[in-house]
């Protein structure tokens, strides 16, 4: 059967890149781009497009069926620092959205699955630096309990009915291109768009907060990566863990500095802070780098450049 593909969450951060990517490797009729809201004009001029709650199973069924969708990326999530304000929302967007996808795929009326984890999956008991592929897991956020028990749910549906889900720990996404929405990292995007407007920023985390962080081609060439490695190599079924970079606030101001040198940074933590406290601040991938190759490449002082140029 020929692939065709379904991103739910398109117009998204992740998402508006994704579909760009898959448009271009499989060609923009093969790939259906749908989010609950509708996205920049590049995506929706880009290749087909449509309207679709995650949460409705009848709408989703009938898209996978118009399209003969083979290959499904649920990336329509609620992130860490909106799902402490809207919990049960949270919740049930969460894990809703993905139970959806896993039943298609249980009841064969698709293929292939990836749906993305995250760092939050960690909590304060969890190793905090070098973060290994197997540790504790007791995440104190309701956004990495969603992501947890989800990856639990992967898991059991890949050993119980052979769905061949596929995951990854995202860590803090940096991008240009889409604002991230509701995350814990945002700072990290606010930050670049902020120097250039006004040359200066508050900041939500304190200075020494350590988060790993990746920039979004690298995000994009992993995703694209473990979906297309073959089977027998994804020995992991409930989430890769994927380092890329850490730094800290005052690291990339650091790095903004080199660029706009008057740039200042100032510092007013909020609740957004203990959600930061209890994950790690590096990541241990060797687990991803073993099983289909894994290799980031895009440093911070390479990140600020690119995001500085193209911010412009
Ligand atoms: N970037 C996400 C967040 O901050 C982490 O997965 O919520």
């Amino acid at each position: 059967m020929k692939k065709r593909i379904l991103i739910i969450g398109a117009s998204g951060q992740i998402g508006t890149e994704l579909t760009a990517s898959l448009r271009e490797q499989f060609g923009k009729h093969k790939v259906i781009a749908t989010d609950i809201r509708e996205g920049d004009s590049a995506l929706l001029e880009g290749g087909p497009f449509e309207i679709l709650d995650a949460m409705d199973y009848k709408a989703l069924e009938d898209i996978i069926i118009r399209h003969e969708i083979t290959d499904v990326y649920l990336l329509a999530a609620m992130l860490s620092a909106t799902a402490e304000k809207f919990p049960m929302r949270a919740w049930n967007l969460n894990m809703n959205s993905l139970f959806n996808v896993l039943n298609l795929a249980k009841d064969n009326k698709i293929k292939k699955i990836f749906w993305p984890s995250s760092i939050a999956v960690f909590g304060p008991t969890t190793p905090k630096t070098n973060t290994p592929q197997q540790t504790v897991m007791e995440p104190s956020t309701v956004y990495g309990i969603s992501k947890q028990a989800g990856e639990r749910w992967c898991e059991y549906y890949f050993n119980k009915y052979g769905v061949d889900v596929r995951s990854i720990r995202y860590p803090g996404l940096i991008s240009y291109k889409t604002l991230p929405g509701g995350g814990t990292t945002d700072y990290a995007v606010d930050i670049y768009h902020k120097a250039l407007k006004h040359g200066e920023y508050q900041c939500f985390l304190s200075e020494e907060t350590t988060l790993p962080m990746m920039f979004i081609d690298d995000a994009i060439r992993a995703t694209l990566s473990v979906m297309e490695a073959p089977k027998e190599n994804i020995n992991v079924r409930s989430s890769y863990n994927l380092a890329g970079l850490s730094f800290n606030p005052k690291e990339i101001t650091e790095s903004i500095k080199k660029h706009i040198p008057n740039f200042e940074i100032s510092y007013k933590p909020d609740f957004r802070q203990e959600i930061a406290d209890s994950w790690p601040q590096s990541i241990n991938d060797e687990v991803a780098q073993k099983d289909w190759n894994w290799k980031n490449n895009i440093s911070l002082e390479e990140m600020t450049s690119i995001m500085l140029d193209n911010l412009k």
